[in-house]
């Protein structure tokens, strides 16, 4: 991921940018951030850049035609960087106390941005002219005033950088963070036990580590109930439907049990005829309509989407009241798998498994035909992939999918029935496990052997089919 940073004093960008996480994720050819002089692209003779604003008033204006130039220099480098003439123009961010307040759903939108103009006003603003032919997005990262958008610009970058695959190391990745549910952190302590005559709380010494969690989520929801009412209220309705649906069918509804643990969804709906809930991280819809009569009230509450939108209908009768409102593209009849279990599985000491890094990317692709080059590298970026190794030779795969379903399980022709299939799942359902989730996989109906698999590691299947569907809006069509 490019940034490029518009600024009248880059040296504060640069300088920003040097250490730690940032510094690190640019020498390994993850990210880059280039800060342009907005002065060097002034037609004065003087390198002004600054004027008087018509009509009086306090301060200097930033000029039009520097800050112009300039951002048109920059979006000519990064189409050139593409090969030239793609039409595609990079989103320019003006950052402004104006703007709309940044927050972590907005980072993780703009992480999936392949190059990032910011553009850092200074003295009084800038001209509007510039702002109205090129800006994309005005942003604010809080409601103070700074004396230049640079400060914003590194707070913005830092945010969005993080969630750059691969730039945070496997161990820290957001998406193989420990259980996060939308609650402040609870408090943490560490050497010595006693400072100043404050003790650690007993329960972090007593190696109890149910107990631990259970005082930690206890602590959480204390602060956030003090700190944050806000967050509290959003919090009690997921976890509200979260039980509901637990209640309903533990196995057909764990992605939407998992999406709203992880506050990953937003609740459109939570009503008696059932419950509709927008995975925002992953753009993939959930519907669940807990008896027939009345179903068609949960379409209501669908999102307005203007690109194909992906759904799952965890109802057979849902099929058709989807199809009056929508084309569908792509239909995929699953039943899902869940381990309901909290012991973890044997996995054989024989068969050496291990995360994958990068570098499979091409012999994952030469043995996997349903997911993009794209996708498999996220995947693997962000530490999601597992092979088995048999005699230093990699002999089979095993992954978990964007929203959370265990799958891309393949094993090669000669090394099959080994019992590698068995190890790999085995292994990736503990890790699973491990991070406090139900592990589960949607498997297409019709593929017997990974039934079979499901079966003999004791995952319980539901009876019910559901689907997996490509819908575009009519009107789109
Ligand atoms: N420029 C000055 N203050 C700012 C703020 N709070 N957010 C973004 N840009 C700014």
């Amino acid at each position: 991921m490019n940034f490029y940073v518009m600024t009248l004093f880059p040296e504060m960008i640069e300088k920003g940018v040097q250490s730690s996480i940032l510094g690190r994720a640019g020498q390994n050819g993850l990210l880059s951030v280039e800060a342009v002089n907005i002065r060097d692209y002034t037609e004065d003779k003087h390198k002004k850049v600054d004027d008087y604003p018509y009509g009086g008033g306090a301060g200097m204006l930033m000029q039009a035609q520097p800050v112009y130039d300039c951002c048109r220099a920059v979006q000519e480098k990064i189409d050139a960087k593409k090969g030239g003439g793609t039409g595609e123009k990079a989103k320019v961010i003006y950052l402004t106390p104006q703007g709309k307040t940044f927050h972590q759903g907005m980072a993780k939108e703009l992480a999936k941005e392949e190059d990032i103009i910011f553009l850092c006003g200074h003295y009084e603003g800038i001209d509007e002219r510039v702002l109205e032919e090129i800006v994309t997005d005005y942003v604010s990262i809080g409601d103070y005033i700074l004396t230049g958008g640079e400060l914003p610009a590194l707070v913005m970058i830092d945010a969005i950088a993080r969630l750059v695959p691969g730039v945070l190391s496997n161990e820290t990745s957001a998406d193989v963070e420990t259980f996060y549910n939308g609650l402040l952190e609870y408090p943490q302590y560490s050497r010595p036990e006693k400072w100043k005559g404050k003790n650690v709380p007993s329960v972090l010494l007593s190696g109890d580590h149910k107990k631990i969690e259970q005082w930690r989520l206890e602590q959480s929801e204390k602060r956030t109930e003090e700190c944050r009412p806000d967050l509290y209220k959003k919090y009690l309705c997921r976890k509200n439907l979260a039980e509901k649906l637990m209640k309903e069918n533990k196995v057909l509804y764990v992605d939407m049990w998992e999406c709203l643990q992880l506050d990953k969804g937003e609740i459109l709906y939570d009503g008696e005829e059932g419950a509709v809930v927008w995975n925002r991280e992953d753009e993939l819809l959930m519907m669940a309509a807990f008896r027939e009569e009345g179903a068609e009230k949960i379409f209501q509450y669908m999102p307005e989407y203007e690109k194909e939108l992906q759904v799952i209908l965890h109802q057979e009768f849902l099929m058709p009241l989807m199809e009056e409102k929508y084309r569908l593209t792509e239909i995929k009849i699953c039943k899902r798998a869940a381990y309901n279990r909290k012991t973890p599985l044997p996995v054989s000491k024989e068969i050496e498994i291990r995360q994958l890094d990068i570098s499979y990317t091409e012999e994952i692709l030469a043995h996997y035909h349903l997911g993009s080059e794209e996708y498999i590298k996220e995947r693997l970026l962000n530490g999601c992939m597992f092979g088995a190794f048999v005699e230093g030779k990699m002999a089979g795969f095993i992954g978990t999918h964007i929203e959370g379903s265990i799958g891309m399980l393949e094993v090669y022709e000669e090394y099959r029935r080994r019992g590698i299939a068995e190890s790999l799942e085995s292994y990736i359902i503990n890790t699973r496990l491990s991070k406090g989730l139900l592990p589960y996989g949607d498997i297409i109906v019709g593929n017997e052997p990974s039934f079979g698999l499901q079966r003999k590691l004791g995952l319980k299947i539901t009876k019910e089919n559901f689907y997996w569907v490509v819908a575009f809006s009519l009107h789109l069509w």
